[in-house]
């Protein structure tokens, strides 16, 4: 981590610039194994996968393209409702489309779960997820994620996208975000 003032609003750093990079290469080795001679279409959701959707398209030796989609759930902002409403929808169509969607985190799965099921509704070859992080709670509802990075604990984390309040993002490693920064 840089050394700069927000590395003392974080109590641990969890997961290491270096680590990541490492993850996010044994990651792509799957996928081009799984997807060879296929032309895919990377979709990552916004703003959150937008570090991790940049890292694993440049790892991946595979004809990809890139699309996006930013969706908001309703209700209260610290919990996932499982209600989404789309922000902004995808340019292509996906009619026979090869998909992978790149998440940052999964928590309660909930969002991604509504997605899974938007996404299948559009006629696609195949729709898979790619996720970096996920939480214990994801594990509580049936939900099929073929790549996951780390598997973490229950805490709050920002860093390589994930954000507080809109701040964090730029950091280059994934940490959990201290008590007093809530206040
Ligand atoms: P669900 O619960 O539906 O929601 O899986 C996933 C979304 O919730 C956000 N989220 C986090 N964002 N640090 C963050 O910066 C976290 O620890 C965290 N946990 C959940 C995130 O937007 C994710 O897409
Ligand atoms: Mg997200």
């Amino acid at each position: 981590m840089d050394s700069r003032d927000v590395e003392a609003d974080l109590s641990k750093v969890l997961i290491t610039e270096a680590e990541i990079h490492a993850k996010i290469a044994e990651l792509a080795r799957r996928i081009e194994a799984d997807y060879a001679g296929q032309d895919l279409l990377l979709v990552g959701v916004l703003k959150g996968a937008v570090m991790v959707m940049a890292d694993l398209a440049r790892e991946l030796h595979l004809p990809v393209s890139m699309d996006w989609m930013a969706v908001s759930s309703y209700g209260n902002s610290t919990q996932s409702s499982g209600v989404v409403r789309i922000l902004k929808d995808l340019d292509s169509e996906l009619e026979g489309r090869t998909v992978l969607i790149v998440e940052d985190i999964i928590d309660s799965g909930l969002t991604l779960s509504w997605l899974l099921a938007n996404l299948r509704s559009r006629g696609p070859a195949s729709v898979e997820v790619c996720a970096l992080l996920r939480k214990p709670d994801a594990a509580t509802i049936q939900l099929d994620v073929r790549y996951v990075g780390f598997d973490i604990p229950n805490e709050f984390v920002v860093g390589y996208g994930l954000d507080y309040a809109e701040k964090y993002r730029n950091l280059k490693d994934i940490g959990v975000l201290a008590p007093h920064m809530y206040s």
